[in-house]
């Protein structure tokens, strides 16, 4: 874990933070944006952002650190208070003392003797993991998946890198983008005059990437506003499109083979992302994997249509599960048997059916596939 942030913090900071924490748990809000509208007072908001993503990143192996010492379940507030006194004892290097006497001192009066006496037997704890999920913090089919699709040490030391803040890496022209996502946009590598599709493109991440070359790139998203992302994002960096459209990739406006190369980056269940989004890991459902398969299958499916004889479609998603990689490049082999896959011949990724995978543990990224085809 990062140490905590230097310097004293007013006596409510942990207080805001609880309510917060409150509002992402009991309303379902995401972490990010409960943050960003907070008026933080800016002498604590490093701390506060600290607390609020780390917590909720290790709500469950810091219930289970706290729950071997409460009888009454106690209300929401109260154990968000618990569990941000049991964050800084046993994930951040804060002094116990601290951790604990400015903990009690944010919880209302009449809650103060219980929550000193459960953070002193929980600074006392030698933390006794029921399982990995537990200590690593994941729900239990989430780590299940992952150790079932990519071998428990691979799966484990993504589910732990995840645990850690994400890096923030900006590109030259100032739009925030993961490494890795500016890897993929490096694979696709429009040439000069070429047609491209960005058939998922907002909010335009990888459509400006593409952008900037010298091919002509036209976006597409089924959502209007996400739509609208992309072209604010060409706005803001400067770039040009050959158009942007609201359609959904399944059934695409756009005439049969009339694209030199078309990229997927299809919708997926973003469990290469979850060190960036703190919440995401209580809010993605085992169904929803299946569900975006057959999704990503359906969006494959719409590309060969569009490129023409000899382009090439581009397949990439944020995940690391087997359904929405490996599996979807065998639909394809299937599918497509006469399709050639590219190969990926760069040491950042590793081989993963034909195509290529990141993991977050490899260089500190989100996690990502890539596949690239050669239609016949
Ligand atoms: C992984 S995001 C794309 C990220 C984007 N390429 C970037 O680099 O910024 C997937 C996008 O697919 C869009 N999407 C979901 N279903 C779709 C569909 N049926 N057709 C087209 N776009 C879809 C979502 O609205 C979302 O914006």
């Amino acid at each position: 874990m990062s140490p905590s942030p230097s310097g004293p913090a007013s006596k409510n900071a942990r207080a805001v933070a609880a309510q917060l924490l409150d509002r992402i748990e009991r309303d379902g809000a995401f972490a990010n944006l409960v943050l960003a509208s907070a008026d933080l007072p800016e002498r604590d908001s490093g701390l506060i952002t600290e607390l609020v993503y780390g917590v909720t990143r290790m709500r469950r192996a810091l219930d289970h650190l706290i729950d071997g010492f409460v009888s009454d379940p106690p209300d929401l507030t109260t154990r968000n208070l618990l569990r941000i006194g049991a964050y800084q004892l046993h994930m951040l290097d804060t002094p116990a003392y601290a951790a604990v006497s400015e903990t009690v001192d944010a919880a209302p009066r009449r809650h103060r003797g219980f929550v000193n006496a459960v953070l002193r037997r929980v600074a006392d704890v030698e933390p006794a993991w029921p399982t990995d999920a537990v200590r690593l913090s994941y729900p239990d089919w989430m780590a299940e998946r992952l150790e079932a699709d990519l071998g428990r040490s691979e799966a484990h030391a993504a589910l732990e890198q995840m645990n850690q803040p994400a890096p923030v890496t900006s590109r030259p022209d100032g739009y925030v983008q993961d490494q890795a996502s500016q890897w993929v946009a490096e694979l696709v590598d429009p040439q000069p005059g070429e047609r491209v599709l960005d058939m998922c493109a907002g909010p335009g991440g990888k459509a400006t990437a593409l952008a900037g070359s010298s091919a002509t790139v036209v976006a597409a998203d089924h959502r209007q506003h996400r739509a609208s992302l992309v072209a604010a994002n060409a706005a803001k960096t400067g770039v040009s499109l050959g158009g942007v459209v609201a359609a959904d990739g399944r059934h695409p406006p756009f005439s049969p083979h009339s694209f030199d190369r078309v990229l997927v980056d299809a919708p997926c269940s973003g469990l290469g992302v979850l060190g960036r989004r703190a919440d995401a890991r209580w809010r993605v459902k085992p169904d929803d994997v299946e569900e975006l398969a057959l999704l990503q299958a359906e969006l494959i499916r719409a590309a060969f249509g569009l490129v023409r004889p000899g382009g090439v479609v581009i397949y990439s998603v944020c995940t690391m599960t087997q359904a929405e990689t490996a599996a979807i490049d065998e639909l394809v082999a299937q599918e497509h048997p006469e399709a050639k896959p590219a190969p990926i011949n760069d040491p950042r990724w590793r081989p993963h059916g034909r195509g290529a995978l990141i993991l977050p543990q490899d260089h500190n990224t989100d996690a990502m596939f890539i596949a690239k085809y050669q239609a016949p």
